[in-house]
Parts: C-alpha cells; sequence; structure tokens
C-alpha cells in the first residue's frame, strides 16, 4: 500500500484522465457500474431512460438542470447495508446513513421504512430529520463545534448518540443533560492517525486536523475519563472515521487494530468494556468505469472479521459494529441532467484542439470537479449518435474558469446545443454542497420510479434567492 501526502485534494485520487485519451469504441455506451440501475439506453430511440422514462420528458417536465434520481437504486442500497451487517455480524445492524451526503424529508423516511439510521452533523441537519418525524433514537449526532444550542436540541429531542469530539464538549453536553434531567449516551471520536482515499491510505502517530481526540499523548483516554466523571453522560462507545471514497479495507485494517487496542485500554481504566465501535463512512462508489468498488456484503464481511480477530486476540467481547455510509447509498443512484448551451472549439496549443461543452448548470450544483479534482462520466442521454467521439470539457455557466463539470469526456462529435447531457453519480455531495453562486438558482430533485416521478427537493426561484435581500 503506498503512502501518499492526504491533502485538500482528497476524493478522487487516480483521475483516468489520461486513460480517457483512448477514444471509445462505441460513444453511445453508457459505462457499466457508474449509471443509476434504472438508466438504460433504448435500443428504438436511442434516448435513456430513467426507470422507464424518456429523460427527454423529464427534463420537459421538470427543466434542466435537474438530479434525477433512481428511488429503486436508492432504496436498494439502503436495504443493501443494511442486511450486508445484520448478516456479517450475526445482529441487528447499526448502520448510520450519512446525511451529509444528501438529505431531505423524503430520504429520511426511506431510512425509517427500510430500518436504517441516521447521521448528523448539524442543527439542520436534525431539523430535516425532526421535520421528518424520524425516531430520534435513530440518530447520531457528529460535529467538532456543536453549539450549545445545537447539544440542546438533541438532547431534549432524545437523540440516540452525541460523538463528543472535544473536552469543552463533553463539559457543556454534560451540563446540559444535567440540567434537563437525562443521561445522554455518547460516543468518543477517537483520531486513530490513518487518512484513507481510494486505493491508499496514509498510517502515522498523529494526525493534523480538527475531529476527535488523538490516541497519542493519551488524549483520548483523558477524555474518557472525564466522560466518566459525569453522571449525566454514558458512555456506549468508540468512534472514527478514516477517509473519503475509500475501496480497500487496509485503512480500517490499520484503524480497528488501534482503536481495539485502546478499547483493551478503556477497559482497564474503567472497569467494563464499551459495547459499540463505529468505524464511519467513507466507502468508495465508482464515478468512472475505472473505478471498481466493493459490494456491502464483501465490506461487512470484511469489517467484521478484521474487528473480531483484533478483540478475540486482546480478550475483548466483539462490541456492536456501526458504520456510516453516505455516498454509497447516495452517490450512484442519481445523474444530473444538463441542456448543452454553447460548443466552442478552442485551440490548447501545440496544434491541439479541446472542445468546451457549456451546459445551463456548473459549479453550483456541483462543486466536487473543481474543488477536489474529481472525476464523473458523461453522455448523450437525448438521443444516440453515429457521430465520430470527440474529446470534450464540460464546463458550466459560471463567471470563472474553473468552473468545471467534466474535466475530460468523449461525446459525439455532432453535439448540439439543445441537446441533453447527464452526468452520473453526482448523488453525494452534489445538491447538499450546491450553492447560489452567480445567483444561480439551485436544481430539483426528482426521485423517479416505474410508477411516475415526483419532485422531492422543488427547484429554487429567483424570488426564493430575492427573499433574503432586505431593503
Ligand atoms: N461519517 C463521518 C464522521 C464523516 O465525516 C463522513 C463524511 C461520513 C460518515 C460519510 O462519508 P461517505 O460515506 O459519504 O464518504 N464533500 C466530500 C466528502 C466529505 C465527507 C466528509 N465526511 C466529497 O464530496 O467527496
Amino acid at each position: 500500500m503506498r503512502a501518499h501526502e492526504a491533502g485538500a485534494v482528497h476524493a478522487d485520487a487516480g483521475s483516468p484522465s489520461a486513460l480517457l485519451m483512448s477514444a471509445p469504441s462505441d460513444v453511445n455506451r453508457l459505462a457499466p457500474g457508474v449509471w443509476p440501475l434504472g438508466a438504460q439506453r433504448d435500443g428504438a430511440t436511442g434516448v435513456v431512460t430513467l426507470a422507464g422514462h424518456d429523460v427527454r420528458d423529464l427534463a420537459h417536465e421538470f427543466g434542466t438542470p435537474a438530479y434525477l434520481l433512481d428511488e429503486d437504486d436508492f432504496r436498494g442500497r439502503i436495504r443493501a447495508w443494511r442486511s450486508a451487517f445484520e448478516q456479517a455480524t450475526g445482529a441487528e445492524a447499526d448502520v448510520y446513513y450519512a446525511g451529509k451526503s444528501f438529505l431531505c424529508t423524503t430520504v429520511v423516511s426511506w431510512l425509517a421504512h427500510e430500518g436504517v439510521n441516521l447521521d448528523v452533523c448539524t442543527g439542520g441537519e436534525l431539523a430535516v430529520a425532526v421535520r421528518a418525524g424520524f425516531d430520534m433514537h435513530r440518530v447520531l449526532m457528529h460535529g467538532n463545534n456543536k453549539s450549545v444550542a445545537e447539544l440542546r436540541e438533541a438532547v431534549e429531542r432524545g437523540v440516540g448518540l452525541v460523538v463528543v469530539d472535544s473536552f469543552e464538549e463533553i463539559v457543556r453536553l454534560a451540563h446540559i443533560a444535567e440540567e434537563l434531567g437525562t443521561t445522554q449516551p455518547v460516543l468518543i471520536r477517537v483520531t486513530v492517525g490513518v487518512e484513507a482515499h481510494t486505493h491508499e491510505f496514509i498510517a502515522t502517530a498523529h494526525e493534523d486536523q480538527k475531529f476527535g481526540f488523538s490516541l497519542t499523548g493519551g488524549q483520548a483516554l483523558e477524555a474518557v475519563r472525564r466522560v466518566q466523571k459525569h453522571s449525566s453522560l454514558d458512555l456506549r462507545g468508540l468512534h472514527s472515521h478514516i477517509g473519503s471514497q475509500i475501496f480497500s479495507t487496509e485503512g480500517f485494517e490499520v484503524a480497528a487494530h488501534r482503536l481495539v487496542d485502546f478499547m483493551g485500554q478503556v477497559r482497564d481504566e474503567i472497569g467494563s468494556e464499551v459495547s459499540l465501535l463505529d468505524l464511519g463512512g467513507g466507502l468508495g462508489i465508482a464515478y468512472t468505469e475505472h473505478d471498481d468498488p466493493q459490494e456491502p456484503r464483501a465490506i461487512a464481511e470484511q469489517l467484521a472479521a478484521i474487528v473480531s480477530r483484533e478483540c478475540h486476540a486482546r480478550g475483548l467481547a466483539m462490541p456492536r459494529l456501526a458504520v456510516e455510509p453516505g455516498r454509497a447509498i447516495a452517490g450512484p443512484p442519481t445523474m444530473t441532467v444538463y441542456e448543452v448551451g454553447t460548443i466552442k472549439p478552442v485551440d490548447v496549443g501545440q496544434g491541439l484542439t479541446r472542445t468546451y461543452v457549456s451546459v445551463d448548470g456548473g459549479m453550483s450544483d456541483n462543486i466536487r470537479t473543481p474543488l477536489y479534482d474529481a472525476s464523473y462520466t458523461c453522455a448523450l442521454v437525448s438521443r444516440a449518435s453515429t457521430a465520430e467521439p470527440m474529446l470534450v470539457r464540460v464546463v458550466g455557466k459560471h463567471c470563472e474558469s474553473g468552473d468545471v463539470v467534466v474535466k475530460d469526456a468523449w461525446l459525439p462529435a455532432d453535439l448540439a446545443p439543445g441537446d441533453l447531457l447527464a452526468v452520473a453519480a453526482t448523488g453525494a455531495y452534489g445538491r447538499s454542497m450546491a450553492s447560489n453562486y452567480n445567483h444561480v438558482p439551485r436544481p430539483p430533485v426528482v426521485a423517479v420510479t416505474s410508477e411516475g416521478a415526483r419532485v422531492i427537493v422543488r427547484r429554487e426561484t429567483i424570488d426564493d434567492l430575492l427573499a433574503l435581500d432586505i431593503e
């Protein structure tokens, strides 16, 4: 496993740009494993359909850009994670969907129906769960700087677990719980010195980052002591989160080794064993066909085996396992549909031309390419084409040259204004990180099933944008 410098550009190490330099033999083919399960190119018309619906009709009805979400795919993934962990651990599974990846009241209702818990990290995310009437015992709250108001809201609402992240927070939370005459179950966020991205991880003695209590220097053990001092806090277990877009379990293995070692120290310190080990999220998905994520079942089996082996080696009982997948549930079922606006060949020197294809959205609906140098797959979806492939860069409509949606893609050379383009796997950290940059209203999220299509988050309007201006 190669160590790497983990930095801000972290989500998509190993960009496939170079691989993309060779033209595809079939520019109409939808790359396998990347698109929503219900997306297909119709053999007769050449149009892409989602759950049987022609994307041209969906675009006509809901406008562009729009996030089109394959509801069966999304819900199937919730179920797959749940049953994978139930089977691997032989117990009721503690799968917490990471709401930061994409959250709205409808998604919360799906979690409730499919029997999965919810991880929130702000009062705003908690408010969505409250609005949806979600069982608060099934909510876990993160955050390195939760406000007193957020902590109070969480305790008052009966949030199942608060993940404590600082010494100040331990005192604040304890006082709030005491004042409200209750006992708040907590996990301690431990910084295990592992940072994993894609196929690589680094394991260090300590990490230079804002989350959690470091294992080195006794900080995490001190956190345990301080939690134990407060009868209004109930220490249930430990939490760690090692990174994003992870494809192999080696990083989790090192993290589990260190966490279980620490569980032994905790037992020696408090005389009893903690019962829950939350390994966080970060499981990777395919943004391009060069990404090769594992199935939930394989991941669950590996994680359960790793923790069981580590516990056995130290004479500890197997704790209940928890995980927090966000991207792996929300990412793949959604594609963003845009309309092509302008097409501009640009001379990039050395006799090379790059064709810039501008669409009617951009960095306001998907910041991941500019922010993380992320790679995406896109396709012409409103028709098939017999034209040769051309190498393009898909860009947005924002007043900024870094407004790139897909860095390198092959699209048919007869691409024209008015064509519809779709970008795959935009469901996680797309709408949830969307902005109103340049006063562009955020697109709707449309849930599509074979029965029909419905808006679950409506499109913002110019009036929405102006509603905050005070004259
Ligand atoms: N649990 C914790 C404590 C986290 O911090 C995160 C993500 C997750 C779970 C869910 O991770 P997932 O399974 O979705 O990878 N905005 C970035 C990702 C930042 C993730 C932050 N924490 C992106 O667009 O790639």
